[in-house]
């Protein structure tokens, strides 16, 4: 009986790059991020092909029961003195929840509950963040390296951009060297 074997991708710990696919990649720019941060005039000022982040996520099975792995890497820097950020998003399929590990980098994960209440997880290398069902979830770079996280999520949880489209409660700014939380008020 022959027994099948394979060496599966692997990922660097320090850096978060996968060591072979397939793979699945996508950019974000500061043009794909209209709306997103607090100051439109600060934002018109960036050159929109800039890239924020980038997903690397491998190529893995669909459907019911199956699951995604994918890296996060959320470049340092500023639009007006908000930190770069993630649009962030809900599941589609609100009950699926997801991992998040930080690998590199230092900033917040942004979790916010379908009634609106926000609270902040510091995301560093080794960090563990357990994503409930119905929890929006976005990534905050609040440092001057590269953020990169890897995520693990149900292949069938999709992503709802729309519910979150005015944005989230809190707002991170660089302010005196360090991070200001600010809470936003709508309405
Ligand atoms: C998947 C997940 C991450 C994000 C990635 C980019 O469910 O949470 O892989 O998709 O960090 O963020 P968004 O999707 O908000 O642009
Ligand atoms: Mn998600």
């Amino acid at each position: 009986m022959t027994i099948p074997f394979s060496t599966p991708p692997a990922v660097a710990w320090a850096s978060g790059f996968f060591s072979h696919g397939p793979l699945r990649c996508k950019s974000t720019t500061i043009a794909d991020l209209a709306g997103v941060f607090a100051s439109s005039d600060a934002w018109q000022k960036e050159d929109p092909a800039r890239i924020v982040y980038q997903v690397e996520m491998l190529d893995s099975l669909q459907g019911e029961g199956e699951l995604y792995v994918g890296v996060t890497h959320l470049y340092p820097g500023h639009i007006g003195h908000e930190f770069f950020m993630t649009r962030g998003h809900f599941h589609a399929r609100r009950e699926q929840g997801e991992v998040y590990f930080g690998l590199r980098g230092e900033g917040m994960l942004l979790l916010q509950t379908e009634q609106g209440q926000a609270r902040l997880e510091k995301v560093q290398p080794g960090s563990v963040h357990i994503i409930s069902a119905y929890t929006a979830h976005r990534l905050i770079n609040t440092g001057q390296t590269t953020l990169s996280a890897l995520a693990v999520w149900p292949a069938i949880a999709g992503h709802d951009y729309q519910a979150l489209k005015h944005g989230f409660a809190l707002r991170l700014f660089a302010k005196d060297g360090g991070v200001a939380v600010n809470e936003v008020r709508y309405g």
